[in-house]
């Protein structure tokens, strides 16, 4: 029988809760009090601080930067996070050892895994082992696939529309909400690597992969406002996992059990055994982890970690392409030339280091959050960073990156667009002299660039992220013509508290190529 609380319960309720909050808070406070705070530091009025940084979050950060040279901390509502601004105490981050910083609880701790990707995320990653392994190795393999998913998908969602309205005049353009439009690409091509044409073009399927991330996303946030003592009760009521995995199983059951049940009796080398995602997660997965349940779990955390990262990216460099038709012409000189010489490929790919320029150049500009790097202080003595400074064990530390990206000291007129400024020396118009060396390329992280995190726990799947985003802006150059509803005018980025999302309401024109 389902009862309304009483008003008397939800108010006792709230007041524990709060007193519960600050009780954490001011024990995170106290073990914190040699790190220099932005925004007030008392009891209560940090509290307003902590609302304060939920809406100026990249602008407190980025005060922070400036004002304490290496490290500050910020207030959430139920703890202190951090913030490192200084190149070497970022490197002790990323020589950390797992045991004394650990990358798993700072997602876990912002994600609120156990409810919403499921505890394997943290207590089993070997997800980043298969992504790291078997899928970097397969792009190569996989290209074909990867580019023909592209080409269908930008048919399916953009050349239809072209063809309705213009039929043969070229002249006309179309208008295409943005961030949608390249979610559905990114989720329809990503699952083609995963899990093959046939599904990864079920609209369900897409859409599902698409929404689920969001849910998390949301879930998470409201699951945080709670006590670490009360989240066992509240996060299985908010959590999105039962209705994604009811969704998922629709789609996947028949194919996993089928996967299953014939490497049980081949193993691992039977003739025509799929280069994908399942089979990838076949070759790591023991014990429980090989139940169709959990296997589906699986490709849902995937599917969380990479398609709004690589949509919302994507969609970045394409208002910045739409923004500055200047671009243009040097990006298809060298697009050209690489087709010439290779054809669709990754060696191609390789070979475009002006269009890798141009994506790294918005990724550092605009990126998906102002710190990355989350990590939480697991030793029991605690962590000291080689200045000396010394956090104790729960202590949660990030990375200033968005503050990092844009400051002078790394990067000349951090604050504008170049977008040929990561183009190595020496090379042509043409891209003669350019190297297949991933040395400067988008997937090369540094201290300065830190999109993709640093170390030993970068994203596993960058290689794979940076290769889809060079075939679609490629695929883009070579077919179409775009520009801004407001033509030159960049549509601002939304902010969530420390995440980034490209603007999501803006459109893109986009025609034939003339
Ligand atoms: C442009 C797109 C992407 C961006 C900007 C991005 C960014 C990041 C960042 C900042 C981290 C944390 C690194 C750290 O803390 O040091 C991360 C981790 C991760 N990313 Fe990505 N990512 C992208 C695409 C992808 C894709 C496509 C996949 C999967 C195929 C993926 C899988 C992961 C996984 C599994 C982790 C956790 C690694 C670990 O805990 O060791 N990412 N990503
Ligand atoms: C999450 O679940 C795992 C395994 O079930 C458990 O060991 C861990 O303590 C839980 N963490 C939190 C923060 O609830
Ligand atoms: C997104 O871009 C549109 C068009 O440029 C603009 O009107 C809108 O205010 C932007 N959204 C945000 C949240 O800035």
């Amino acid at each position: 029988m389902e009862t309304t609380p009483s008003s008397t319960t939800v108010l006792a309720l709230s007041v524990s809760i709060v007193v519960l909050l600050y009780l954490k808070f001011k024990r995170s406070s106290a073990q914190l009090h040699t790190i220099p705070t932005m925004g007030p530091s008392g009891p209560l009025s940090s509290y307003r601080g902590a609302l304060n940084y939920l809406r100026n979050a990249p602008k407190i950060i980025q005060a922070g930067y400036y004002k304490h040279k290496s490290i500050f901390r910020v207030p959430y509502l139920d703890k202190w996070v951090v913030v490192l601004s200084s190149p070497e105490l970022i490197n002790d981050l990323r020589k950390a050892r797992d045991d004394d910083l650990s990358a798993a609880h700072g997602f876990a701790a912002t994600l609120a895994v156990n409810y919403t990707l499921g505890a394997g995320f943290v207590t089993n990653p070997y997800h980043v082992r298969v992504i790291q392994s078997s899928l970097t190795r397969s792009i190569n393999a996989r290209f074909a696939d990867i580019h023909d998913e592209i080409v269908t998908a930008f048919q399916d969602e953009i050349g239809k529309l072209l063809n309705q309205n213009s039929g043969f005049d070229t002249s006309n353009w179309v208008v295409v909400p943005a961030l949608k439009t390249v979610l559905r690409i990114v989720s329809c091509t990503s699952n083609r690597l995963f899990v093959g044409v046939e599904l990864c073009r079920n609209t369900d399927y897409r859409d599902l992969n698409i929404e689920f991330a969001e849910d998390v996303m949301k879930s998470a946030k409201v699951i945080n406002l709670f006590p670490n003592v009360l989240k066992p009760l509240v996060g299985p009521m908010f959590s999105p996992l039962p209705r994604g995995m009811a969704r998922a199983k629709k789609h996947l059951v028949p194919m996993i059990e089928e996967r299953l049940k014939v490497e049980e009796e081949y193993g691992k080398d039977w003739e025509g055994r799929p280069n994908d995602l399942i089979s990838w997660l076949l070759e790591h997965a023991t014990g429980e982890e090989r139940t169709v349940s959990n296997l589906i779990q699986r490709i849902l955390m995937i599917n969380f970690v990479a398609i709004h990262t690589t949509a919302s990216s994507f969609t970045q460099a394409l208002y910045h392409l739409a923004a500055a038709p200047e671009y243009v012409a040097p990006l298809r000189e060298e697009l050209e030339a690489a087709l010439l010489d290779d054809g669709w490929s990754k060696a191609a790919m390789g070979k475009c280091v002006k269009l890798d320029s141009f994506l790294r150049e918005s990724q550092r500009f605009n990126g998906v959050s102002a710190i990355n790097m989350n990590r939480m202080v697991t030793n029991p003595a605690g962590f000291t960073f080689s200045d000396g400074t010394h956090l104790p064990r729960g202590s949660f530390i990030a990375a200033a990156t968005y503050a990092t990206h844009h400051d002078d000291a790394h990067y000349a007129n951090a604050d504008m667009f170049d977008g040929f400024r990561f183009v190595p020396r020496g090379v042509g118009a043409g891209g003669e002299g350019a190297t297949e060396s991933a040395k400067f390329g988008m997937v090369t992280p540094d201290a300065a660039f830190l999109s993709f995190g640093l170390g030993k726990h970068a994203c596993p799947g960058r290689f794979f992220a940076v290769t889809e985003l060079k075939v679609m802006l490629a695929h883009i150059l070579q077919n179409y013509d775009v520009k801004l509803e407001r033509e030159g005018v960049l549509p601002p980025s939304e902010w969530f508290g420390t995440t980034c999302v490209a603007n999501r309401s803006a459109n893109v024109l986009f025609k034939k190529r003339t």
